[in-house]
């Protein structure tokens, strides 16, 4: 069987922790557009310098230069097996990029998992978030503490703060959900592929949930 998804929800809705779980279990691609940018800010690459700054301040990239991202990493084979996408797409002319690269590859149409989440959860999930940024993941001050203060559980590295989880960051953020990326739920809810998940329950429900509407 295989499972194509994509992962929508606001900043700090669980995307990147539920997508990770599933990974474990499913072993298919966790494409995270956030990570791959991430990485490239890491190596110093013409791209990661493009986007640094507008990443820090919460806007987004534009839809041009995320879609060659997506495209160049779907000419991977592993994308056959399955996929789950976390991060894109993030706005009506992504999903419609998005639909012509999976129609162009003959891949099975995604499932969208919705993780719906409230305002003031959301700002509390982001605003105590720790992140690896040598493996991605991610744990959370109170929520969700790593096993050592400041080390990551997965690989053992010193966990950090995000640039774009400050205050102002978040704010933004959660702005540019609501305008450019809520419109999506409607667009995906016409398609008949949206599937609502509630994002305040416990990491394990979540994934349970997941999966039962994954295999449905
Ligand atoms: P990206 O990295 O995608 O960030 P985001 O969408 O803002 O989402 P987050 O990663 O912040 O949240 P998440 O839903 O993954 O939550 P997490 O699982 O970590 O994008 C970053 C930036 O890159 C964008 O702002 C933009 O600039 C650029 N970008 C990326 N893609 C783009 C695109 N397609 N177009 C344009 N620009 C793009 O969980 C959050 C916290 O909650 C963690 O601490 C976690 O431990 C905790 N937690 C999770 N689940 C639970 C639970 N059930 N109970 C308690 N705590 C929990
Ligand atoms: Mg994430």
């Amino acid at each position: 069987m295989v499972f194509n998804c994509i992962f929508l929800g606001a900043p700090g809705s669980g995307k990147g922790t539920q997508a990770k779980r599933l990974q474990a279990q499913l072993n298919i691609p966790h494409i995270s557009t956030g990570d791959m940018l991430r990485q490239e800010i890491a190596k110093g690459s013409d791209l990661g310098n493009r986007v640094k700054e507008i990443m820090a301040q919460g806007r987004l990239i534009d839809d041009q230069l995320m879609t060659e991202v997506i495209e160049k990493r779907f000419s991977a084979s592993d994308i056959k097996t399955g996929f789950m996408l976390d991060g894109y797409p993030r706005t009506v002319n992504q999903a419609a990029s998005l639909k012509s690269i999976i129609e162009k590859l003959s891949l099975q149409e995604p499932k969208t998992i919705y993780i719906k989440l409230g305002f003031d959860e959301l700002k509390n999930r982001l605003l105590g978030r720790l992140s690896c940024s040598k493996c991605g993941s991610t744990f959370h001050v109170k929520l969700n503490p790593p096993k050592t203060s400041g080390i990551c559980d997965a690989c053992g590295s010193q966990l950090s703060q995000r640039k774009d989880d400050t205050e102002e960051a978040v704010v933004n953020r959660l702005k540019v959900f609501e305008k450019e990326t809520a419109p999506l739920l409607d667009y995906y809810k016409q398609s008949k592929s949206l599937i609502e998940i509630n994002g305040a329950q416990e990491m394990e429900k979540i994934t349970a949930d997941i999966l039962r509407s994954l295999k449905a």
